[in-house]
């Protein structure tokens, strides 16, 4: 098969039919939320309806066709309905949907698959459904590992919604609402560097990881006691923005680890599988990591997901109880298997490193062109574009960012910004002209909010 499979679907696109959220989709939205809630804010602020997904194209009821500037969310990364993936679900969906965690062939080859891409060593697995779990689990495992029970992670880190992810994650009021009063005992956060808004700096005004980890240590000594299991992190921030940390943190971090018998536990759940141009983030600085979560991604839609530690860890997985009623299943394993297959035979990572390049470069230009365009970041296809009110004080410009996502979708393009940050995940397989395309209508929209909101120097 081709890996220009996508490319006749994704002709004349965007085409916009009728301006959305069209009459249809809004009649089945209002329908749908009669009994369904809990919506992200995403769908609140442009209620549309897909009916179809093909590649980088979305269609919606009313017939209009969208770039997608977001895969999913994060997720349909090899383009939506990749016909070696679909295929590869259909012929397990025929035969076999569940036995257990009985082993099957295409689990044992999925298996193989993984120790041939992973580093060396970080072979130990176990499937699920959903990251959430696959976090869960990774915790269960890191105090099966240790016999510690304290965590630490980062201010703005996303992990997932049960009790143990969630205290590992940045808690936004309502949840907080939601879940009680505060975190799990023994869960703390920390900060962790953000080059833009940097809290620890050196006397030449760059961002000083050495501080940040001679914070973790006293803060360990001071606030925990001294029972510190692991050190959960995403590589990358994604919900939190693209955010990447300077190329000196992981290294370093994974030293202090290592000196005070704490274990890495990367959340790769959002950045693994390609999205930077690695199969895992952790790569980019040379750094392997004790526990690892995979998600999102992994089954370019279908709901599979792992949790992967050191071999010499194995053990801790027999003492947690690990498996579960979906995870593991054939067509589950055979939509992984395709999707890693798909990542090699098509030359993803190429493909995310390069067109990565040419889209970071035309940020920087959008950053120098634009009076709200604060920052511009990321690696590969994880990027992300911070507004701001003014450049001088950076104070955060939601408002702006709510505009230009809602103006860039009605010209066509299908995507998942969040407040201030627009984020942007598109198709690991999409080419240099539909990513500028998407990045037309992403800056066509921000200068148009610029005028809006007389930004623009005029
Ligand atoms: C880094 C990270 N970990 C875990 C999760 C939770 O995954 P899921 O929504 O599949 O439960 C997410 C979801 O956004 C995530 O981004």
């Amino acid at each position: 098969m081709s890996k220009d499979w996508w490319k006749q679907s994704a002709s004349n696109i965007p085409k916009i039919a009728v301006e959305p959220p069209g009459p249809k989709s809004v009649a089945m939205h209002d329908s749908t939320i009669r009994y369904f809630r809990g919506l992200s804010s995403q769908v609140k602020l442009f209620p549309v309806c897909f009916s179809e997904g093909h590649g980088i194209t979305l269609t919606d009821v009313d017939g209009n066709r969208y770039l997608d500037f977001s895969s999913g969310i994060y997720v349909t990364s090899l383009g939506h309905s990749h016909p070696k993936i679909s295929e590869a679900v259909a012929h397990w969906a025929k035969r076999l949907m569940n036995c257990h965690d009985f082993t099957t062939p295409v689990k044992e080859a999925l298996l193989s698959k993984m120790a041939e891409i992973l580093p060396k060593g970080l072979n130990q697995v176990q499937f699920y459904s959903d990251g959430t779990s696959a976090v869960e689990a990774g915790i269960r495992a890191a105090r099966a590992i240790c016999g510690k029970h304290e965590f630490l992670s980062c201010f703005r880190d996303f992990h997932g919604k049960t009790l143990a992810a969630v205290s590992c994650a940045q808690m936004w009021r309502g949840d907080v609402l939601s879940y009680g009063p505060t975190r799990a005992p023994g869960f703390y956060m920390v900060p962790r560097p953000d080059p833009y808004r940097p809290l620890f700096t050196k006397p030449n005004g760059s961002i000083d990881s050495d501080a940040y980890i001679s914070f973790y240590d006293q803060f360990i000594r001071e606030a925990t006691v001294g029972n510190v299991a692991a050190f959960v992190l995403e590589p990358a921030q994604g919900w939190g923005g693209s955010i990447f940390p300077p190329e000196d943190f992981f290294p370093k971090l994974r030293q202090y680890c290592d000196r005070n018998g704490i274990l890495l536990f990367a959340d790769e759940v959002l950045t693994g599988m390609g999205r930077t141009g690695e199969w895992l983030c952790m790569k980019h600085w040379d750094v392997q990591p004790d526990i690892v979560t995979f998600g999102k991604s992994f089954g370019n839609g279908f709901p599979v997901t792992a949790m992967v530690v050191q071999e010499e860890y194995a053990e801790a997985l027999d003492k947690i109880s690990a498996s579960s009623s979906y995870g593991g299943n054939p067509m589950a394993c055979a939509a992984a298997l395709a999707s890693l297959q798909v990542i090699e035979e098509e030359n993803i990572l190429e493909n995310v490193r390069s067109v990565g390049q040419t889209i970071m470069g035309r940020m920087e230009k959008m950053k120098l062109d634009h009076a709200i365009v604060g920052d511009v970041k990321g690696k590969g296809f994880l990027l992300g574009i911070e507004l701001v009110k003014d450049k001088t004080s950076k104070e955060p410009f939601a408002e702006a960012g709510k505009l230009v996502y809602q103006k860039a979708f009605r010209k066509g393009l299908a995507w998942i910004p969040a407040g201030h940050i627009l984020r942007m995940s598109p198709p690991l397989i999409m080419d240099e002209k539909y990513a500028t395309l998407g990045l037309d209508i992403i800056e066509e929209s921000i200068a148009e909010v610029e005028r809006d909101f007389s930004h623009d120097g005029s």
